[in-house]
């Protein structure tokens, strides 16, 4: 049942390779100081950087640097893009770069105006947002968190050993967001097809709740299929154009909330990558990617028309004389082979984890509801295991 819901995403987008002209249209609307967010570099290697500081100074802003934003954007970070946005007074953040740049901006935003500590307020208790917002726009040059049309902030504290996000409202998510398949075409290999693990991993986390009919299941389908096809073009030849654009767009739809309507939605592949990732520092779609197939045969049993629906909606297998065990086992078995293909990381250990850190891995995994079985400790220590 899709029950009763508003939808609002407050975002304008603009696609295609001659988008960044439409900065020019939206600078204006907000005061002069700018803070430039952007991460380890790769923006001024490909020459993005310059492109999008001319238009700054054509339009007149006062551009306040924030580099070195890094990937899985640390706490420590965070506190100093606040000082910065304090000390400048800031207007707009623009953030240009991946799910990094963009999260970390909207964790600015929402933390510039507020006396309190960031982590203890919207990653310890959760709150909501209660001071003034730094609008954030984006433009983005790595495809794969929604980060361009979400509210989601995730942030990592080294420290506190956790990796945790805040979905925020309609009020954090970007002003404006530009994307330019073009400018994914520097990103090497292995972030390519993190980006496109993590786009069919967001829909999972989403088709994979309720068994009734559903619109959002049969959009999830198409866009499922959509990811895949085009994934393989862009393996063979990373400069397609088309199978990068799709790729950038389906990401976008992926997860700006259009296909969570109607669902509980399980998200237990992120939590669990995730908290791997604040031990790690891995790449976060290889995180998922490793303990995903693990997961998926622990909660089989509880889900097992939507396994055998994925099964043959999505890659196409053929029920007529299985049982529906069989149909849903070859959907797993069909995806773990397309993630061979991808190249992800398929096991634990190729990111550094050992056995004795899946304590520390199980007390960092927030445990959801949403999906078909709430895990227990030792559901979490058979996942681990069969993903090391
Ligand atoms: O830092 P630079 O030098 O720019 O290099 C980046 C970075 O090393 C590089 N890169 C980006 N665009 C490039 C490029 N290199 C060459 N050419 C380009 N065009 O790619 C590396 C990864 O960038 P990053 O922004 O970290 O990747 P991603 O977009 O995957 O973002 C990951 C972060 O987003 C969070 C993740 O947890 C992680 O912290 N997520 C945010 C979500 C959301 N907002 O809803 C949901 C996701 O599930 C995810 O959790
Ligand atoms: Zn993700």
């Amino acid at each position: 049942m899709l029950g009763n819901f508003s939808y609002h995403i407050p975002t304008k987008l603009y696609f295609g390779d001659d988008s960044l002209k439409y900065l020019n249209d939206e600078l204006p609307k907000y005061g002069s100081n700018v803070q430039l967010v952007y991460g380890g570099g790769s923006i001024k290697k490909n020459g993005i950087y310059d492109d999008v500081m001319k238009i700054l100074k054509d339009n007149g802003k006062n551009v306040i640097e924030d580099g070195g934003v890094m990937p899985n954007p640390t706490i420590e970070k965070l506190r100093e893009g606040v000082r910065i946005a304090k000390k400048n007074n800031v207007d707009l953040l623009l953030a240009v770069g991946g799910g990094s740049c963009c999260d970390y901006a909207k964790a600015v935003s929402v933390s510039a105006h507020c006396d309190e500590d960031p982590w203890q307020k919207y990653y310890v208790r959760f709150e909501e947002p209660d001071c003034e917002i730094i609008p954030v726009g984006c433009i983005l040059t790595m495809v794969g968190t929604g980060s361009e049309m979400n509210g989601g902030a995730v942030i990592t504290n080294h420290e506190a050993k956790r990796k945790l996000g805040h979905i925020f409202g309609p009020e954090v998510m970007p002003k404006f967001s530009i994307l330019n398949p073009v400018y994914t075409m520097t990103l090497p290999r292995e972030q390519m097809v993190s980006g496109i693990y993590d786009i069919f991993c967001h829909i999972c986390e989403q088709y994979f709740s309720g068994e009734d009919d559903n619109t959002s299941d049969y959009i999830s389908e198409g866009l499922m299929r959509s990811v895949i096809h085009s994934s393989l073009i862009a393996l063979d030849h990373p400069e397609d154009y088309e199978a990068r654009s799709n790729l950038m767009w389906t990401a976008t739809w992926a997860l700006n909330t259009l296909i969570a309507k109607g669902k509980t939605t399980d998200w237990m592949t992120h939590m669990i990558g995730q908290s791997v990732g604040a031990l790690t520092n891995a790449t976060h779609g290889m995180t998922l990617s490793a303990v995903v197939l693990a997961y998926y045969r622990v909660i089989l049993p509880n889900g097992l028309p939507k396994f055998k629906r994925f099964a043959e909606e999505v890659w196409g297998i053929s029920a007529e004389g299985k049982t529906d065990e069989q149909v849903a086992n070859e959907g797993l078995a069909a995806l773990e082979d397309w993630m061979k293909k991808l190249g992800v990381t398929m096991h634990l250990s190729e990111l550094g984890v050992t056995e004795d850190m899946f304590g520390d891995i199980i007390n960092g995994t927030r445990n959801l509801r949403g999906g078909y079985k709430r895990l227990t400790r030792d559901d979490l220590v058979q996942i681990l295991t069969e993903s090391l």
